[in-house]
């Protein structure tokens, strides 16, 4: 479905197409009467007296043409009651076989500035559905039509809605597309094209790779018939070549464990293993799209975990990019392999403000915060918080978990430098993000968010409505906006 949104200053008073007005928290409906008709006033006035007022959005039919809703906000909105408002009213839409909708802006009676661009954030992020590869698609287009002069929003603030949207968008079409299409190869391709946004991308491809020695990312690609990569994408929003700020992302493009088999049940759900880096290439794209006054990079490292004759074997002993050595006794655990080498490179080569990963790194995260919260993982309180604040603003809600030297025992190895994984102990995701903070060499503020339960929804969320979440963009960018710009 495409949504198209019109402004009308004038004429327009009382439309005979559906129309949508806002009311207080009582749904009082005093403050409406000039835009309605005196019958549809009484109309509604009566059967307002048998509905829930707890509700947030009551309608009315009023003939076959026309419906009246009714919004009601409640005291002290966040933003986000805002956006989530906004979507709500997309399930309406969706359900119904009509076409216009007329929302009278002159009845938003609200604290929020911009109250009427959260508004269409949140119907507009809901609206997103993946259907590419549908051969009958929904055609229809909803028009909706903005009454009324309460309306304004800045042009700069325009823009930042229009670049998170198409960021999100960017991050949930790379998620959703299977293996077989978007593979490492596919990917590197699609991420080349980004140069057109003002964007500096840099492919380093296999070649490049041994010869610097990223081996703990090549082992795990080794198995697959298509290359391995690391791509980076940098945005200098400043003239002066001040510290950027770096954010690096897990593309394990397809994962089934390589000889550490997963079990066929779900496993393709392991097509959104490269969500991780699907968001940092979002954020980049807002970044740039929104001309960003920071310098930021992304670095993500893209391959496919297979089974072949030359795949990676369960006790191999590889020799990472920092110079340490890692015992594999788990092929499964490969996004901390290729996370270690991403990691230590982008410390390396860009000496940035901080580091943020974001990885769908352990099904155990899934398990201690299900689907509210990603898991945070940090060496750095202030990073931490300035995190976790963005997350709750956008509803992109993180927890912190602990790291500590004394989970180190537990990937210690006989062997080598470590092992990447633990048999005994437990604490999945913590050992995980011990093993990722390994490297970090330079002591560079860190943090690691294990995204498992987050990048991907079956049954829909406020903002989604079921499949890629497109999680990470708007948080790193709320991040951003609140803290370094
Ligand atoms: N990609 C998975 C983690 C995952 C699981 C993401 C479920 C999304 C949903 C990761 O590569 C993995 O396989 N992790 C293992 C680690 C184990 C072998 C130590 C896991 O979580 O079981
Ligand atoms: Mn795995
Ligand atoms: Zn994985």
């Amino acid at each position: 479905m495409t949504i198209q949104i019109n402004y009308k200053n004038k004429g327009f008073k009382n439309p005979s197409a559906n129309l949508i007005l806002f009311v207080d928290e009582n749904f009082k409906i005093n403050s409406i009467k000039s835009y309605i008709s005196k019958g549809e006033f009484s109309y509604i006035s009566d059967l307002l007296k048998k509905s829930d007022l707890k509700k947030n959005l009551l309608f009315f039919e009023i003939n076959s043409k026309k419906t009246i809703f009714l919004i009601s906000l409640k005291k002290n909105l966040k933003t986000s009651d805002v956006e989530n408002l906004g979507a709500k009213f997309y399930g309406y839409i969706n359900n119904d076989n009509k076409n216009d909708y007329f929302i009278n802006s002159d009845t938003i009676n609200s604290k929020i500035n911009n109250f009427l661009a959260y508004f269409l954030h949140g119907l507009k992020l809901k609206s997103y559905d993946f259907n590419i590869y549908k051969s009958k698609k929904k055609k229809k287009i909803i028009n909706v039509i903005i009454i009324g002069n309460k309306n304004k929003v800045s042009s700069k603030d325009h823009l930042k809605f229009k670049a998170l949207e198409e960021g999100t968008f960017y991050t949930r079409d790379l998620v959703s597309e299977p293996g077989n299409i978007l593979h490492p190869d596919e990917y590197a391709k699609r991420l080349n094209s980004l140069r057109k946004y003002g964007l500096k991308v840099n492919i380093l491809n296999e070649k490049k790779l041994k010869k610097l020695g990223m081996n703990a990312l090549l082992g795990v690609g080794q198995g697959s018939t298509k290359g391995s990569y690391l791509v980076t994408i940098e945005w200098k929003g400043l003239k002066n070549n001040s510290k950027p700020l770096a954010f690096v992302g897990k593309g394990v493009c397809f994962d089934t464990g390589g000889y550490s088999l997963k079990p066929a049940k779900f496993m393709e759900d392991m097509t959104y293993d490269m969500a991780g880096s699907a968001a940092v290439v979002g954020l980049m794209k807002s970044l740039a799209i929104r001309e960003a006054k920071i310098n930021a990079v992304g670095v993500v490292g893209l391959v496919e975990n297979m089974v072949s004759g030359n795949a990676q074997r369960p006790g191999d002993i590889v020799k990472s990019y920092s110079g340490k050595t890692i015992e594999i006794l788990n092929t499964d655990a490969e996004g901390r392999l290729v996370l270690a080498d991403a990691i230590t490179y982008t410390e390396r080569k860009f000496k940035p403000k901080f580091i943020v990963d974001l990885a769908t790194l352990t099904g155990a995260i899934i398990v201690s915060l299900g689907s509210e919260y990603a898991g945070l993982f940090s060496n750095d309180d202030k990073l931490s918080n300035q995190l976790i604040n963005a997350g709750e603003k956008v509803e992109e809600k993180l927890w912190r978990m602990p790291l500590s030297k004394n989970f180190d025992k537990l990937i210690n190895s006989k062997n080598a430098d470590m092992q990447n994984i633990n048999y005994v102990g437990g604490a999945g995701s913590t050992t995980a993000a011990q093993f990722l903070q390994r490297f970090i060499l330079n002591k560079t503020p860190w943090a690691h968010l294990d995204i498992a339960g987050m990048a991907f929804s079956k049954y829909g969320g406020a903002l989604n409505s079921g499949g890629a979440t497109g999680y990470g963009v708007r948080l790193l960018n709320q991040l951003i906006e609140d803290n370094y710009e």
